[in-house]
């Protein structure tokens, strides 16, 4: 890792083990321009590549002699509305109605280490782990500041980005459109890999040409969203899962996103993600900063995988925190499917007795424990223990849980607020809402207001009190609607345009004080199932439910768009009961828990009343876990076969970082008559090494148990057809 500043030329080489990074400060205006990324090169003199041409009909600053290329020009971060007519990065608004932002380049710091961003969650490392750049400029009419900041890693091919906005006039601004990273280049026929889906079927992996014009995803739901998702690749379109040019960026943000690209009149093309500008406008005070999210470049030349494993790294090293970061989780049961609302503690105590036999480790009481909530209608905001249901109290419950030999863990959706609850009939104003409007209703709830403080206290006592009164080591924290009819009662008329953002600083100061205060707290996130999975949250929770669907043949779909940039260890994943109750479809009990293996592997389901063979299968099940937990965790993940592409099978690897290990899972989704064998390519093992199947057993149709990594890499293994749909295996390869 290194970055250097060649005073000659005037380029910034960031340096990673295997990728460069160069910026150029070009023209007498010191415009700041993108000259590279890609393969590491070993010379900096690289200004020849810079594009100054004219474009034709564009107007320039000053009309001047010189050529007027705003239009064209390779930024790395834009201005607006002086002639650069592609999207611009950053917008405003003058106390005098105007817009119009140039940057030029003031001065530079160069510095070991990272600083943290103030307020928001981002990666982190020492002194010896990364190095910045910080790049300053400005608009001097404006006197508007920019500060543009890039961190390297010495482990990582990764580039975090993220910029802050000072306000160095003597009057207010207001700032109507902050993006967090801009990236120009050629359409070197790229195709752009984006994440789609709805509630049950999050992050399905779309991929389509770069074409003229813009090509976008976002989300204006004050949240990730289970529609879009704040990632978006471009590749070249004969890059392969495991070879070929690749770039990514991924938001380290949980609320509102854009992510585009947009390709211009001469086949150039601008990259480009942050805060969705939409209802965004953000007054800033003289003196005052705005810190913009950060977003996590990536590039890799060994295709999309080399991508993923670049983000797995790099998430699991330097964002993901606190005492589970490395470590196993607890094997939970979570009554929500067992019982939805309707339990009391006899049944949860029924539950955890049968659990903590087979070996389950941790009860998790979901929803319908506190107020009066015995369905989705009320009681949010109300965050006391119902002892109608609960006889003997929370403390009486644990302490029977513990008493197992189990953890105990509970459910909370601290950012809501029930208009049928004391707390609303209390605090009206306490929502979110526009002032004399009738405010939309969602699963028959409101947002709270987190942009106030006295509200944030307010919540965070409640929950903190009731995480005081029990030995409680587990908090799912769900967020179960998406934000509308904005509009705030603690703010003035022109801070109504920062609600979006500030409730989103308040969900990570909260989290923050959560995990503050009780460190040993295992924090799982949560949003309707998997609408808030993103770099944000993983800040502040080593894991997130990745959907509300857990049929072993939709979570295919859903984990792998997910593991596409999260690691596995953040994606919760159980077996939970059949028929599915999302899709009604029935697939065996074995197939549930290879698939559920994939993520932090539990139980949603009443295992006193699953099929006895079932329930048999779960401490076969816990000991895979246990066995195999470390691997998935920690190894080099794979995509070798995607259902949703071939319609029949999926299959991918979990390789060790020593390659002294590597397990296969492969599911036959959909049998076929009169099949042969199917051919599978095992990659990322040594091509020295000699691997033996070490489950052989469980695979008799296949004879020889010995084989080279390479042999298994490029001439692969024959698996035999399974009898039956939803089947699964386990293939398990260790060196010898
Ligand atoms: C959301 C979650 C579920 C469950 C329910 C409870 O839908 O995703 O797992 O906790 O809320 O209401």
């Amino acid at each position: 890792m290194n970055i250097s500043y060649n005073e000659g030329n005037r380029v910034f080489k960031l340096d990673t083990e295997h990728t460069s990074y160069c910026i150029g400060i070009v023209d007498e205006d010191n415009f700041i321009g993108h000259i590279y990324y890609g393969r590491k090169l070993t010379e900096d003199n690289l200004v020849y590549l810079m594009r100054t041409a004219e474009a034709p009909f564009v107007p320039s600053q000053n009309n001047r002699d010189r050529t007027s290329f705003l239009d064209t020009f390779p930024m790395e971060y834009t201005g607006n509305g002086l002639g650069d007519y592609r999207e611009g990065t950053l917008e405003v608004r003058t106390m005098g109605g105007h817009s119009g932002v140039s940057l030029s380049y003031v001065s530079h710091r160069i510095y070991d280490g990272k600083e943290a961003l103030e307020g928001l969650p981002a990666t982190f490392g020492g002194d010896k782990e990364c190095m910045t750049l910080e790049l300053t400029c400005e608009d001097k009419f404006l006197g508007l500041q920019v500060l543009l900041s890039y961190s390297i890693f010495a482990d990582s091919d990764a580039i975090a980005r993220s910029v802050k906005i000072v306000n160095r006039a003597d009057e207010a601004i207001y700032l109507t459109k902050v993006l967090s990273a801009c990236m120009d280049m050629d359409n070197d026929d790229y195709e752009m890999i984006t994440l789609h889906g709805s509630w049950a079927r999050e992050r399905a992996i779309q991929t389509r040409p770069v074409m003229k014009g813009k090509q976008s995803v976002s989300s204006i739901r004050g949240e990730s969203s289970h529609q879009e998702h704040p990632f978006m690749a471009w590749k070249k379109n004969t890059t392969t899962e495991e070879s070929g040019d690749i770039y990514a960026m991924n938001f380290v943000y949980s609320g509102n996103f854009m992510a585009q690209i947009e390709e211009n009149q001469f086949g150039g093309m601008r990259a480009m993600m942050g805060i969705n500008p939409y209802h965004f406008c953000w007054k800033l005070e003289p003196g005052e900063s705005f810190q913009a999210p950060e977003v996590i470049c990536v590039y890799s030349a060994d295709g999309i995988g080399g991508m993923t494993r670049c983000f797995h790294d790099l998430y699991r090293k330097h964002l993901i925190r606190g005492e589970y970061k490395d470590k196993k989780r607890p094997i939970l049961i979570n009554n929500w499917e067992a019982t939805y609302f309707d339990f009391n503690t006899e049944k949860l105590l029924g539950i955890a007795k049968q659990a903590s036999e087979l070996g389950i480790e941790m009860l998790v009481m979901d929803d319908g424990w506190f107020g009066r909530r015995n369905d989705d209608n009320s009681s949010l905001g109300d965050w006391q223990v119902n002892e109608s249901k609960l006889s003997g109290g929370l403390k009486h419950l644990v302490d029977e849980v513990n008493k197992l030999g189990m953890k105990f863990g509970i459910w909370f959706e601290p950012e809501m607020i029930s208009p049928d609850s004391d707390l609303y009939r209390a605090h009206p104003d306490w929502a979110i809402a526009i002032p004399g409007r009738t405010g939309s209703l969602a699963r028959n709830q409101y947002v709270l207001d987190l942009t106030r403080k006295e509200v944030r206290d307010y919540v965070y006592e409640m929950v903190a009190s009731v995480l005081r009164s029990a030995n409680i080591e587990y908090v799912k924290w769900d967020m179960n609607r998406q934000l509308s009819d904005l509009g705030s009662y603690g703010l003035p008329a022109d801070r109504q345009g920062e609600i979006y953002h500030r409730q989103v600083l308040a969900v990570y100061e909260l989290q923050d004080r959560m995990t503050k205060e009780f460190p040993h707290l295992l924090l799982e996130n949560c949003s309707g199932g998997g609408a808030r999975f993103d770099a944000g949250m993983l800040y502040y929770s080593p894991q997130i439910w990745c959907s509300d669907d857990a049929d072993a043949v939709e979570r295919l779909s859903i984990q792998a768009g997910t593991a596409m940039i999260y690691p596995l260890s953040t994606m919760g994943a159980h077996v939970s009961d059949c028929p599915n109750h999302t899709v009604g479809r029935v697939t065996p009990f074995e197939t549930r828990g290879y698939v559920a293996l994939a993520g932090t592997f539990g139980y949603e389901l009443d295992v006193t009343k699953i099929p006895e063979a079932d329930r048999n299968m779960i401490p076969q099940q816990v000991a895979m876990y246990h066995k195999y937990n470390d691997l998935v965790r920690e190894g080099d993940y794979y995509r070798i076969a995607h259902y949703a592409d071939n319609h029949f099978y999926d299959c991918y690897e979990v390789v060790a970082k020593d390659k002294s290990e590597a397990l296969v899972t492969y599911i036959q989704v959909l049998n076929r008559p009169n099949f042969h064998s199917r051919r599978i390519h095992i990659p990322g093992l040594d091509p020295e090494k000699t691997y033996v199947i070490a489950n052989a057993q469980e695979w008799p149709e296949i004879k020889q148990t010995e084989y080279k990594g390479d042999t298994l890499h490029y001439a692969g293994l024959n698996i035999p057809p399974l009898w039956g749909d939803f089947k699964g295996r386990l293939l398990h390869l260790t060196a010898k």
